[in-house]
């Protein structure tokens, strides 16, 4: 599944040069998801070998990953959301992006994720805050962050760095 995930990957992600700003070149999935066998390598390849209670999916590419994924483990999906979407009381974490912040929620008592093992799925890690940000939301609602899963990581951005050091110990990383 993973050589199948790669090559569509390689076959099928366009990239777009100066997106959203001049000098970087946006790389966009859309694609891949929209090909019937590269999302169900896609899908596979993320979710191969992982045993989890839930899989949180990011707003808004995760959602389309993190949905399959969780089908396919046999467990529910919880979205975590960019803020103003859910109604009170919510846990929040606010980071920083290049240009100002950026906030995301989970709601606070809807959901038992006390003990549970959580999969973060997003569809591109770049400087890692957004997935930093979900993996302490899940802490402060007392999950264990089992691993992240992305479809494609950005080289050069210490999105790696910010993950290992935002995931608990021997949590995967996987990319
Ligand atoms: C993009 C991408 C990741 C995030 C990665 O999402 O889908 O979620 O940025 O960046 P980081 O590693 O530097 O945090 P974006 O916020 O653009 O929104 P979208 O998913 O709603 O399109
Ligand atoms: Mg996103």
């Amino acid at each position: 599944a993973a050589q199948r995930a790669r090559d569509a990957i390689g076959a099928l992600t366009r990239s777009v040069a100066d997106f959203p700003t001049t000098g970087v070149i946006f790389r966009d999935l859309t694609p891949v998801l929209a090909d019937a066998e590269g999302f169900a390598a896609v899908v596979e390849a993320l979710s191969e070998g992982f045993e989890v209670d839930a899989v949180a999916g990011i707003d808004a590419r995760g959602f389309l990953l993190g949905g399959a994924i969780a089908h396919r483990l046999g467990v529910g999906v919880v979205a975590v959301r960019k803020t103003g979407k859910l109604p009170p009381p919510v846990l929040a974490c606010t980071y920083d992006l290049e240009y100002g912040t950026a906030t995301l929620e989970i709601p606070a008592s809807a959901l038992d994720l006390d003990g549970a093992r959580v999969l973060i799925i997003d569809d591109v890690l770049a400087t890692g805050g957004t997935i930093a940000a979900t993996a302490s939301l899940l802490a402060q609602a007392g999950a264990a962050v089992a691993g992240t899963a992305v479809v494609l990581e950005l080289d050069g951005l210490g999105g790696r760095a910010a993950v290992e050091s935002a995931l608990p110990e021997g949590a995967a990383i996987r990319a």
